[in-house]
């Protein structure tokens, strides 16, 4: 019997089945656990990881930085480009006083070689106590965690998610509006590729929001999305103009059309400039509304509309340092 409850408390299984050794302080939610999808989630997990991320934003304005993760390593594997999603990794394992393996330009490392990704993660592990992976494929966090006894963060794999951005997204919406319940969210864009909003309205499911997509019709959201919403009971409409649900959302999230995922250019090109948030189109919506972006943008929202108080993209960037500072210092079992 012992030797059971001893076997079964060295070992932790996540939600994603894999097992993971637990180490000294094998005490937190999160502790040793990958982040791969916003499915791993509960409402008191959000709670918990926004009360973290609260008091990161405290400590970065009072001190700057700390050293809770002094000695600690992280990977920070891309294998596709990113400008905020890679330096506020970075940015937030130096603010907590670890430090940063970059591989941002895998043509540089033994990829190009032609190695595995399992080989790739597995060297990495050795080196670091953490990885942070952005993947051109569907799935791919979910296979290189497989082979991973360290945990692994989803820093976006091709159209399939990104649960780190999701969360900053929402902490976004709370900070923002000061509430998460009952919320109209119009999502516009590029619905059928943009991985941030598969995630953001998976979570936004725990919040009985109301969900208005709006979109070209060859870039819908998925139905496999649509379907697991509607089994949760989540009110979904779909639109390709956003004239009618404009006045009546609290948030309107603008993504940009993911051209590097078309497999025919002239499909991108009849898409490519669908929507344009201008001052103009602010006229029309909520006093209280809250104008998200995961960012980069193109022309899908006009530079003009920047100094709207309700244009949130630039705040949101800022979450998303504290969001990602309280991941690490969960999984890392440091918070
Ligand atoms: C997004 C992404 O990579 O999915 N960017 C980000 O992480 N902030 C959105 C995009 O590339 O359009």
């Amino acid at each position: 019997m012992a030797a059971t409850i001893r076997a079964s408390a060295k070992n932790s299984r996540t939600s994603t089945g894999v097992r993971l050794p637990l180490g000294e302080r094998g005490d937190g939610r999160f502790y040793g656990q990958h982040i791969l999808a916003v499915s791993q989630f509960t409402r008191r997990d959000l709670d918990y990881i926004f009360a973290v991320a609260g008091e990161m934003h405290n400590m970065v304005e009072r001190v700057g930085a700390i050293d809770l993760l002094k000695g600690k390593i992280l990977a920070n594997l891309f294998y596709e480009s990113s400008t905020r999603t890679a330096s506020s990794f970075t940015a937030a394992m130096e603010r907590l006083g670890g430090s940063v393996i970059p591989i941002n330009e895998v043509r540089y490392s033994s990829v190009s070689k032609g190695e595995s990704l399992p080989d790739t993660v597995r060297t990495l592990q050795c080196y670091s106590d953490v990885i942070v992976l952005r993947h051109p494929e569907t799935g791919a966090a979910v296979t290189a965690a497989r082979y991973l006894h360290k945990p692994l963060i989803n820093a976006g794999d091709g159209t399939g998610e990104h649960p780190t951005q999701a969360l900053l997204d929402l902490f976004t919406i709370q900070s923002e509006l000061g509430r998460l319940h009952g919320l109209t969210v119009t999502m516009l864009g590029d619905l059928k590729y943009g991985r941030t909003v598969h995630s953001l309205a998976r979570l936004l499911r725990l919040f009985g929001a109301k969900l208005n997509y709006v979109s070209p019709a060859i870039l819908r959201m998925p139905s496999t999305v649509v379907e697991e919403l509607k089994q949760a009971g989540i009110e979904q409409h779909e639109y390709e103009s956003l004239d009618a649900v404009l006045p009546k959302s609290d948030v309107l999230y603008v993504t940009r059309v993911q051209k590097e995922r078309f497999e025919n250019p002239s499909d991108y090109d009849l898409v490519k400039n669908a929507y344009s948030i201008t001052p103009a189109t602010m006229t029309r919506a909520k006093k209280e509304m809250v104008l998200m972006h995961p960012l980069p943008r193109v022309t899908e929202i006009d530079m003009a509309v920047d100094e709207d108080p309700r244009a949130a993209y630039f705040r949101q960037m800022e979450y998303g340092l504290y969001v990602r500072m309280a991941l690490l210092a969960m999984v890392l079992g440091k918070a």
